[in-house]
């Protein structure tokens, strides 16, 4: 289950209805899938082999396919972030970045835990959404945010995309964020 936390004041929201109560107000997507219907073999691996990406694709493709006919993502693939990623401090800066892109962007976490920062109305400014596994969400287009993970430093996600070339970022300087 997700957890916000409000930059500005440090409050924390938690609680599957007021989380949910809270990204709905601030018109993020945020839904369920069924975490342990990951299989055992994949538990706690986050250096994955291609056959093993297909095999998550697999699991979760009822739900991969449910949400691209309502929402209309056309291609989607599997994404594992750790230690053992190379280059993984370089990319972890580079997402680092406050930007945009003129599509949305989905996740749905198989594994490990992640964290968007995405700016929210003007009276709550920007707020962290602290994933988990089963945590599906989908930062609006043209919305301020970054990604980053946490101190486990391990993630394994499900991305989908209406086209490749609508994800790509526009890096904004925000005077109103807060560190
Ligand atoms: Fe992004």
């Amino acid at each position: 289950m997700a957890e916000i936390r409000i930059r500005n004041t440090n409050e924390r929201i938690s609680g599957e209805e007021n989380v949910r109560a809270f990204l709905d107000n601030q018109e993020v997507l945020y839904e369920h899938w069924e975490a342990s219907k990951l299989p055992a073999e994949l538990h706690n691996k986050f250096v994955l082999s291609d056959e093993e990406k297909q095999t998550i694709l697999s699991t979760y493709d009822e739900e991969i396919r449910e949400l691209a006919a309502r929402r209309g993502y056309q291609i989607w693939d599997v994404i594992s972030l750790s230690d053992a990623t190379p280059n993984i401090e370089d990319l972890l800066k580079k997402f680092e970045q406050i930007h945009t892109h003129t599509e949305d962007e989905i996740r749905g976490i198989v594994s490990g835990r992640g964290i968007f920062i995405i700016k929210g109305d003007e009276e709550t400014g920007y707020f962290d959404v602290e994933l988990e596994a089963g945590d599906v969400i989908s930062v609006p287009e043209n919305r301020a945010h970054f990604f980053t993970l946490m101190d486990n430093r391990e993630i394994i996600a499900v991305r989908l995309f209406i086209e490749k070339d609508g994800w790509i970022a526009t890096n904004i300087e925000d005077p109103t964020f807060t560190k």
